[in-house]
């Protein structure tokens, strides 16, 4: 089949992950050197294709990108274009204003579509296949939690930083013989806090999957000082309850397609936990956005380069209103339909939980 494709533009939607400039990289120099089409980036997400915001992507405007976190083309994860927020007779509505937007790739003579997202990006994403317009997926969160692909870029880069500073925190824990109480980010996952929480050495790691009791935790910190070790580091992911719990929300984006933001949950176990620790202060440490922010780990690099390229591919081999995946290390795709709604989470009887419990790490549940 002949594949006329000769323009693509590209957009980053959502939070910000480290790697979209990595694969904004991947795809412009793919698209241009080995393929010949000409390439546009959308500024802020959908709201870029809206206002028909764009920006030339060319080989000098991506070059010196590949290591920097955020995105070149920066991001909203307000703007869904199927139910956007306008003014209409003095009151602020939700409005299907997609059209306006297959109107402004058709004008700009624009191909196809290249969204990188996490669930919401990509659910327009799906919208926009359905109404015609050819699109393609790349999967993007430090979550890590979407089913349809073994890993996502920038989780790599978020466990190195959470690792890096629970380093930091053991250091000055040890010193005041305190408990810290450090919040990791992941939404309704455990990845992040799991995996940072090994690697950078946590007594207790408390994430959504296995709800918590205090009690657990109080007897291991407990363990620690009979075995003269009087200081504990707890990381709890920000999904993470206890047991018959309700997750701790810090705010509702009213106008995002995701709208709950959690957060809040290591200032309450502190503060649970002092009610009934009386030999050591306990305190609490969000992390928060620094987890997403800096430089990109070269794992997350590569993989990057890797999910870029292969979008690339895609286009010319028109595998439209599909995602670019990772299925057992091998780069693949898979439809946008199966895509949405096929979220991960951690196996609480899984291997990374077994071998933690084996050498000794609280998950709150004994
Ligand atoms: O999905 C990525 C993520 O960083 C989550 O871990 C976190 O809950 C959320 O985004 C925070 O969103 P925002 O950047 O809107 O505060």
């Amino acid at each position: 089949m002949e594949n006329k494709i000769k323009k693509i533009g590209i957009l980053t939607g959502g939070g910000d992950a480290p790697g979209l400039n990595a694969v904004i990289r991947a795809i412009t120099r793919t698209a241009i050197l080995k393929y010949g089409y000409e390439v546009i980036g959308y500024k802020f997400g959908y709201r870029g294709l809206y206002n028909n915001d764009f920006m030339p992507l060319t080989l000098d405007s991506v070059s010196g990108i590949l290591h920097k976190g955020g995105t070149i083309l920066y991001s909203s994860n307000k703007d869904n274009l199927f139910e956007y927020l306008v003014e209409e007779d003095g009151k602020t509505v939700k409005k299907d204003v997609s059209d306006v937007a297959v109107e402004n790739l058709k004008n700009e003579g624009v191909d196809v579509l290249v969204v990188l997202g996490g669930d919401g990006t990509l659910t327009s994403a799906r919208d926009f296949a359905r109404k015609g317009v050819k699109v393609i997926g790349v999967p993007k969160t430090i979550d890590n939690d979407l089913g349809a692909t073994d890993i996502t870029f920038g989780f790599d880069t978020a466990v190195s930083i959470v690792t890096e500073l629970l380093g930091r925190i053991h250091t000055t824990a040890e010193s005041h013989h305190r408990v810290m109480v450090v919040e990791a980010m992941g939404r309704n996952a455990g990845f992040i806090a799991l995996h940072a929480g090994i690697a950078g050495s946590a007594d207790v790691i408390l994430i959504p999957e296995i709800p918590y009791n205090v009690d657990s935790i109080v007897k291991r910190v407990k363990e620690r000082d009979e075995h003269g070790q009087p200081f504990t580091i707890i990381v709890v992911a920000e999904g993470a309850t206890e047991k018959g719990g309700e997750v701790v929300v810090n705010k509702i984006v009213e106008d995002s397609p995701d709208p709950i933001r959690l957060g809040g949950i290591a200032n309450k176990l502190a503060n649970d936990l002092e009610k009934v620790i009386k030999n050591h202060e306990v305190r609490s440490v969000v992390l928060g956005h620094v987890q997403r922010g800096g430089d990109t780990t070269p794992y997350d690099r590569i993989l990057s380069t890797r999910y870029g390229a292969e979008a690339a591919d895609m286009i010319a081999e028109g595998k439209f209103g599909n995602m670019v995946c990772i299925r057992d290390g091998h780069m693949s795709s898979v439809s946008l339909e199966e895509v949405i709604g096929s979220n991960k989470s951690v196996d609480p009887k899984g291997e990374l939980v077994r071998i933690a419990k084996n050498i000794g790490i609280s998950f709150g549940d004994e």
